[in-house]
């Protein structure tokens, strides 16, 4: 009887380690899965590269909304649709500003404002006031006009004949394709198209232009933009 228990007691003892060595192992394998798998972003910090070709954004909902106030939310960067700011280190830094909205103009649209870059807005009028202009078709919602807009080489297009989608030159491409030498600014309008187009002082090469529509506006405190990077 006793050699028996104490058998019994040395296979449980045996048991148990194993069990316990079992589990150890595993949690190892585990561990070492998801140490390969995902590495730490720890070592990772956000190189701002404002040199980057614009990957061709998403053209589906583009929709931003700037904040007067917010210290990150007031500046937009089309190159990769965020905001134009960051906070580091207690600190706010410029991250990619193509936009400002309200803290250079109160009320106003303002680019060309990092480093070398220059920029010309134009105010394209609102979606009705283009209508009237080009005489083209809309359509329910009134979103061809903005649609259709793009450009060839140096000449902004919108929509002629809907039925033979044809285009017609728009009146303000000489004016966006001039060479700017400063910052623009211009009044945010609820429904109001615009144009923009940044260059680089310094690097011939960079060129960023991009159609946007105000799809709300709450002066002093937001405003909403539909916006594209025109190729
Ligand atoms: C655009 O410019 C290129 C090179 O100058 C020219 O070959 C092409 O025909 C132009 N395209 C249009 C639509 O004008
Ligand atoms: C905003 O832009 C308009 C032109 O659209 C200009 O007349 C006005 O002076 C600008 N506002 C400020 C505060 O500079
Ligand atoms: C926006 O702010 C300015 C300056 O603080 C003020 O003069 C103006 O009345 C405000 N506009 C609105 C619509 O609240």
């Amino acid at each position: 009887m006793q050699v028996e228990k104490s058998r019994d007691r040395r296979t449980m003892k045996c048991l148990v380690v194993l069990q316990i060595c079992a589990a150890v192992v595993t949690m190892l394998l585990i561990s070492t899965f998801y140490l390969t798998m995902y590495p730490s972003n720890k070592g990772k910090k956000h190189t701002p590269s404002t040199n980057i070709v614009p990957s061709n954004p998403i053209q589906k909902d583009n929709i931003a909304i700037l904040y007067a106030i917010d210290p990150i939310g007031h500046s937009f960067c089309f190159r990769d649709g965020q905001y134009g700011e960051e906070i580091t280190d207690w600190t706010v830094f410029n991250r990619c500003s193509d936009l400002d909205f309200n803290s250079y103009y109160a009320g106003n649209f303002t680019v060309g404002i990092e480093g070398g870059r220059v920029g010309t807005i134009i105010d394209l009028g609102s979606r009705g006031d283009l209508e009237k202009k080009y005489k083209y078709q809309e359509t329910v919602g009134h979103g061809q006009g903005y649609a259709s807009i793009h450009r060839t080489n140096k000449t902004l297009l919108i929509l002629d004949n809907y039925q033979s989608h044809t285009f017609q030159a728009m009146d303000e491409s000489a004016a966006l394709f001039q060479d700017a030498s400063s910052s623009t600014t211009v009044a945010a309008k609820l429904d109001h198209v615009y144009a923009l187009r940044i260059t680089d002082r310094y690097d011939g090469k960079f060129e960023r232009i991009v159609k946007m529509l105000v799809i709300a506006y709450h002066p002093n405190e937001s405003v909403t933009i539909r916006w594209e990077v025109l190729p």
